[in-house]
């Protein structure tokens, strides 16, 4: 027996989770070992719903294998509502078999059908609704579970407790399609006897305002609830409370809660006892049984919204136009909580913004008609706390409106909120500006990963742009785990595709069907945002080393290349409403689209897809569609090649075009120096800056780098006047923005119309400085989640030192470099069950310096290359 192990056990990527809804859900876990060059050669897994493994449901047998992630449970049919557990043992290398390791899960409804009603109230207005009903508890209760969804938002209470920790539940899906409910183990909520469940309705994103229109009622006209407690008894025997028309309603304190206004409460109005046992029937409704439109329930898909953090106010500030502002020193997204004590009947009134304007003063005009407020009109009873329910803001600064006094540093406390997902990388440097921005990035992601990858936390959008959501996914991969996250957004990307393969530019779409940008017809979409569909299963394959990501999303994508196909009989995409390199600074005066021909980067994304499309075709088995995919992306580019490469020359004359002819391999290897040399050239006109747009941004440091110029990459990157990365840092910035000059130099704003401060498509950076300036990467054609690791680090003076610790799904990978006069020492980490191929730089006349424990595999042209099994490395150049 060794002493190696299977360790960070997860079910459908979640530890011990409730409520899975997956067929055959896939089980996960990573090798742990102390000792140098530890691998996997087989696996047995055992399922049982008895916890001493008495009776199995599921025995893998040995599996020769090195896999751990994603491994389907491929056992007996698993039976609703029921917890089973799980456990793993390995063998290494020298085959010596490891002790088991254990786990739990527990299924969902997996499709089986409800009890339950919809319940609602039988007039509806702006205040949200209390629910409520008794019922008793026998004496022996073993388990108990809630099931809940809404129409709507809803907050659970049972005898006088919130149900969980989440927030915005139900989430957000296409509604139409499928709606998530959520599981929660409510044993030591409940007690023998009389027991009281409630709940509050919101509007949320079914029916309150949303959009620019603000329009209502999104899904439908009545928020709904529906819910199920099972009660499992000693003696065998289940009961089950669910929503139905014995249920009573009645408005409460809050007036109104809505995601982009804020919320009004009044603290007069409670229902004090409202979730308790014992409350007598006065002032409450009976219920009306409702039968919404909505699909499939699932269980929730990923982990929802939770309070992350607490920021406290950092400064108390008197404006000049003499408001009092409490700045929380980052723009953050959630809502306030707030301290507070006065008489019954004042007025707490607060005014969310994200920065000050040129004048110093709170400046709301970005958040067009989101309002960002919140009142709160005291009960006058002692200290008063509170915190609203069913809205989220994005925000660094509190403008005092009213309070009853004055504020202090505690009276506020900022609750920074997004989807569950653990933060995956760690970065340190020798530089404080690259550090703020690494830091921004993540808060970026923290803003805007709510339900779905928004594009922006504040102005009245928040929508799920397709083309931001794929342009950041391999950043978002590095920082947090949130394979889930996308995975559960590709679900909705698959159910809103347009009958015609097309992906619509918002998912969930909820943009009027006649809205579309180039008047290209409705059922339409632009290149880098349909490509959300192919891009981001990749992405996330190569990140997770998940299969099942690419069969799930296989059909989608041939969809969408089909959709291509047919609007583009030459090869050349000539249709779609085209967003080209969107908000490209290259832009002419007044237009949101860059100076590179849309017809320039629609086929090249063409091109992509289909390579992608082609690529997955192979890993998935599909010969004949590799074929085909394969053969229609050599005449995608040739067609490219034909129209936009002259005498070996990219034709398009802007810095996105020769960016994605080199990162998208558009050009042959032949042509490249030319195209690297133009892009240089395209730069210095810029006086050494980039010019690009959300389209080229992503990519212009790479095409520099992988074509011997990272030089000229870590210029771009540390470039600190406008425009560039670095250029808002200096500016305060505490997270990304969506435009290059949101503030420019003289201290003035880009148009309000369109200026968010938390947009984090530029933040997709970080993938460079993480893939490419520490090295980190691997090799997805064969497994996916670095298995097969590339390190390939490019250290660079002006930085001094940089070094990332990543928690792969396969273990922590570290890469570190420091220079000190004209030496480099290296320091990796490689975890168990890996292997890497480690390439050094290293210079005519260089000297390195390996450890025993690496192979050589060689040099050539300045590069040193080595194999590295599992273990930690320090190497020396000189
Ligand atoms: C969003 C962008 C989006 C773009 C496309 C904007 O309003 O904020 O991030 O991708 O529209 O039209």
């Amino acid at each position: 027996m060794t002493s190696d192990k299977a360790a960070f056990l997860r079910c459908e990527y979640r530890e011990n989770p409730v409520g899975i809804d997956a067929p055959s859900p896939r089980l996960s876990w990573q090798m742990e070992s102390t000792r140098q060059g530890a691998m996997q050669s087989a696996y047995q897994i055992e399922v049982s719903t008895e916890e001493t493994f008495g009776a199995l449901c599921w025995d893998s047998g040995r599996v020769q294998s090195f896999e751990t992630l994603g491994i389907p449970y491929g056992g007996a049919a698993l039976s609703a509502r029921t917890p089973y557990f799980w456990r793993v043992r390995l063998w290494n290398e020298e085959n010596e078999c490891s002790g088991w390791s254990q786990a739990r899960f527990e299924t969902g409804f997996l499709g089986s059908p409800w009890m339950s009603r919809w319940i609602g109230a039988r007039d509806e207005e702006e205040s949200c609704h209390y629910y409520r009903r008794e019922f008793s508890v026998r004496g022996g209760l073993r388990a108990a579970r809630l099931y809940i969804t809404a129409c709507g938002l809803y907050e659970a209470h049972i005898n006088g407790r919130k149900v969980g920790r989440d927030h915005l539940t139900p989430g957000w899906t296409s509604y139409g399609d499928h709606l998530q409910y959520q599981s929660y183990d409510v044993t030591e909520l409940l007690g023998e006897g009389e027991n009281a469940l409630g709940a509050i309705l919101g509007d949320g994103w079914y029916k309150g305002p949303y959009t620019w229109d603000k329009k209502r009622e999104l899904y439908g006209h009545k928020r709904a609830l529906r819910c199920q407690v099972h009660l499992w008894y000693q003696d065998g025997r289940e009961e089950i409370v669910s929503s139905d028309e014995r249920w009573r309603y009645r408005r409460g304190p809050i007036l109104s809660s809505q995601l982009y206004d804020g919320e009004i409460y009044d603290a007069r109005l409670e229902l004090p006892g409202w979730d308790k046992p014992g409350l007598s029937g006065a002032g409450w409704s009976p219920v009306r049984v409702l039968s919404p439109q909505v699909g499939e329930l699932v269980s929730t898909l990923c982990a929802p919204v939770r309070a992350q953090r607490e920021l406290r106010v950092q400064k108390i500030l008197r404006t000049p136009n003499g408001d009092r502002v409490l700045d929380l020193g980052q723009n953050m997204v959630g809502w306030p909580r707030i301290r507070v004590r006065g008489r019954k009947g004042e007025l707490v009134f607060l005014r969310l913004v994200e920065t000050l304007g040129p004048d110093g003063n709170a400046y709301p005009y970005n958040l067009r008609s989101a309002k960002q407020e919140l009142q709160y009109i005291l009960k006058g009873e002692g200290v008063e706390i509170f915190e609203p329910h069913f809205t989220f803001s994005g925000f660094r600064y509190i403008q005092v409106v009213a309070w009853p006094g004055e504020p202090n540093e505690d009276s506020v406390l900022g609750v920074a909120a997004h989807s569950g997902m653990e933060q995956t990388i760690e970065l340190r440097s020798g530089n404080p500006l690259i550090e703020r921005l690494y830091k921004n990035i993540l808060w970026g992601q923290r803003g805007n990963f709510i339900e779905v990858p928004l594009d922006c936390p504040q102005r009245d959008e928040r929508f799920g742009w397709t083309g931001d959501a794929q342009i950041f996914a391999r950043t978002a991969s590095f920082n947090f785990d949130c394979f889930l996250f996308y995975e559960k957004w590709l679900r909705g990307v698959r159910a809103d595709q347009f009958s015609n393969g097309a992906v619509p530019f918002v998912v969930p779409n909820i943009l009027p069907r006649d809205w579309d940008l180039a008047s290209a017809g409705p059922e339409s979409t632009s290149a880098a945002w349909g490509d959300c569909v192919t891009i981001c299963p990749w992405v996330l394959y190569t990140a997770y080393g998940d299969r099942r990501i690419l069969e799930e999303n296989y059909d989608a994508m041939k969809r969408y290349v089909g959709y291509m196909r047919a609007e583009s009989p030459n090869g050349l995409w000539e249709g779609g409403s085209q967003l080209g390199d969107w908000v490209a600074l290259d832009a002419k005066p007044g237009d949101y689209i860059g100076a590179t021909d849309p017809l320039y980067t629609a086929t090249a994304f063409y091109a992509v897809s289909t390579r992608i499309v082609a690529k997955v075709a192979r890993l998935l088995g599909r010969q004949a569609d590799a074929q085909e995919y394969e053969a229609l992306y050599g005449a995608v580019r040739a067609a490219f090649r034909a129209r936009f490469v002259r005498d070996g020359e990219v034709s398009e004359e802007t810095q996105t075009a020769q960016v994605l002819a080199l990162v998208f391999g558009l050009v042959e290897d032949g042509e490249r120096p030319a195209a690297v040399r133009k892009l240089a050239e395209l730069i210095e006109r810029k006086g050494g800056h980039l010019d690009t747009g959300f389209v080229g941004a992503p990519y212009i440091c790479f095409a520099l780098s992988e074509n011997g110029r990272a030089d000229l990459a870590y210029e771009l990157l540390f470039k600190e006047d406008f425009p560039s990365w670095l250029y808002q840092v200096r500016k305060g910035a505490t997270t990304v923005w969506e435009h290059w000059d949101g503030i420019m130099e003289d201290g003035s704003f880009w148009s309000d119309e369109m200026n968010s401060f938390n947009h984090y498509s530029y933040g997709s950076i970080g993938e460079w400085i993480y893939r490419v300036a520490a090295g980190i990467d691997c090799d997805a054609e064969e497994a996916g989640g670095y298995r097969d690791i590339r390190l390939h680090p490019v250290p660079d003076r002006r930085l001094s030192e940089l070094c990332c610790r990543y928690r792969t799904p396969r273990g922590t990978l570290e890469s570190g470099w420091r220079m000190e006069g004209d030496k480099v020492e290296y320091q990796f980490t490689i975890p168990p069950n890996t292997t890497a191929i480690l390439t050094l730089r290293a210079g005519e006349g260089a000297r390195v310096s390996a450890p025993q424990n690496a192979r050589s595999l060689g040099s050539s042209g300045g590069e040193a290359r080595y194999l590295l099994a599992p273990g930690r490395y320090r190497f020396t150049v000189k």
